[in-house]
């Protein structure tokens, strides 16, 4: 039987997301030079911040503020860590920042920050002293526990005069100028630092971390003897590298939409496995395949619904909703389209666009596992030790089959050794992860000279 416009138009947008084998090993291949290069001090897209903390040994103890600053979302956290291999306690308020403060200025988003932590600390009556941990979800140039400038906004965020700018001291400013004196940040890390450090505060098996939310990124634990790049003073053997793989940008199977994509982005030229993988972008990148099939006649006999008409406008929470309706009439869909003010859609084109939902995907879940295998094969090449990687974010957590698509990988490509990866949901490990090193850096736990 002849084939419809429409099933050779999904047929050539399957062809142009399919990553066989083959390509995803050239990608680890260039993973593994990447980080090479790195810890050299050579150019590379993969950056290998130092963090300067290792894993918790699990006995740092105490109370401490957290502060997770991680997309829009920002938490604030009350954490009591009891040290003795029990888990820690925490209680914690969510508040909400808007585009404003994410797009203005330096002052306007730590003001806004600042004013956060100052209400959480009178709705629970708490006016004690207190040490806070900042995680802030950024790529951060640290030269200790307590200091980091931000190398570059990602994710869209753009608030001016912070870029190489040390984020704890324009904190530590903000919140004295809202009379929270009585908190001083003494740490700073990454939430993939915080989520490994979470996790690794009760699972020592726990040596890499990975964010698949709005952005996504990877940690692991590295010896500092290959740490070939100055680090300056530093005490432990081993510490964990931030590699803002979100950058990777070598051997990446990127089609036409992908380059599109990237050109229309606020930051072209940056984060472009990000762009493959991650909540901000996966709904974009369903759009644009959207958009350009029926521009070519192939979907809603050209004519493409206003839903479809925005940039950005079709986040990855509607490709996740999509995905989770099996109707074999796509009924789900359907409804969800139609609510969204797309007319009636017929089962066909509805089909069509769960089918891009899962084609975008179910690539982003072979990508993400493929730079998890990276990262764990380059210590361990023939993968004769178990891992455990803390994995948080929405796109892991909610879109359904991701984490299977990301074991069937793990397959693909370690064959039975597969089972040495085990992807652990770390939920809200970056806020509790900063608490811990917090403690670590006053000193509640192992030992750490801090450098300044
Ligand atoms: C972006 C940030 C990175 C963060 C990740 C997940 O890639 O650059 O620092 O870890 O998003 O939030």
């Amino acid at each position: 039987m002849m084939k419809t416009k429409m099933e050779e138009a999904l047929s050539e947008i399957k062809r142009l997301f399919d990553v066989p084998v083959v390509r995803l090993r050239r990608l680890i291949a260039a993973f593994h030079d990447e980080m090479g290069r790195s810890l050299a001090g050579e150019p590379s897209s993969l950056q290998m911040l130092p963090t300067y903390t290792d894993n918790p040994t699990g006995h740092e103890r105490g109370s401490f503020l957290a502060l997770d600053l991680g997309g829009t979302n920002v938490r604030v956290l009350l954490v009591n860590l009891p040290g003795d291999g029990n888990a820690p306690t925490l209680i914690g308020d969510k508040f909400q920042l808007g585009r404003e403060h994410i797009t203005a200025n330096g002052d306007v988003l730590f003001g806004a920050i600042a004013r956060f932590v100052v209400g959480f600390l009178a709705d629970h009556g708490l006016d004690g002293r207190y040490r806070m941990g900042f995680t802030f979800s950024f790529p951060i140039r640290q030269r200790s526990l307590a200091r980091g400038e931000l190398i570059a906004w990602t994710k869209g965020w753009t608030a001016s005069g912070v870029v190489d700018q040390d984020v704890v001291e324009r904190l530590n400013r903000a919140l004295a100028k809202e009379s929270a004196a009585n908190v001083r940040v003494v740490s700073l890390n990454n939430d993939t630092t915080g989520t490994q450090t979470a996790r690794a505060y009760l699972d020592p098996a726990c040596d890499a971390a990975c964010i698949l939310g709005t952005g996504t990124n990877i940690c692991y634990r590295e010896m500092v003897a290959n740490i070939r790049k100055p680090i300056g003073p530093y005490d432990h053997e081993a510490m964990i590298l931030n590699m803002e793989s979100g950058n990777f940008n070598a051997a990446l199977p990127r089609n036409r939409y992908d380059k599109l994509l990237d050109d229309l982005s606020d930051n072209p030229g940056g984060q472009w496995e990000e762009k493959m993988v991650s909540g901000k972008y996966l709904g974009e990148l369903a759009r644009l395949v959207i958009v350009d099939i029926c521009a070519r006649g192939s979907l809603f006999g050209g004519r493409l619904p206003e839903l479809f008409a925005v940039r950005e406008g079709f986040g990855s929470e509607r490709v996740c909703r999509i995905k989770e309706d099996a109707d074999p009439d796509a009924a789900g869909v359907r409804a969800l389209l139609a609510d969204l003010g797309a007319g009636s859609v017929d089962v066909e084109e509805a089909r069509a666009v769960r089918e891009i939902a899962w084609i975008v995907s179910d690539r982003a879940a072979r990508i993400a596992a493929s730079a998890l295998v990276a990262t764990v094969t380059k210590n361990d090449p023939e993968s004769t030790r178990s891992h455990a990687i803390a994995v948080d974010g929405s796109i892991y957590e909610k879109h359904p089959g991701f984490k299977m698509r990301m074991e069937e990988t793990f397959g693909d490509l370690l064959g039975t050794r597969a089972g040495r990866i085990r992807l652990e949901l770390t939920h809200d490990g970056s806020g509790l992860g900063a608490a811990i090193i917090a403690a670590i850096a006053s000193g509640e736990g192992p030992v750490l000279r801090l450098p300044d």
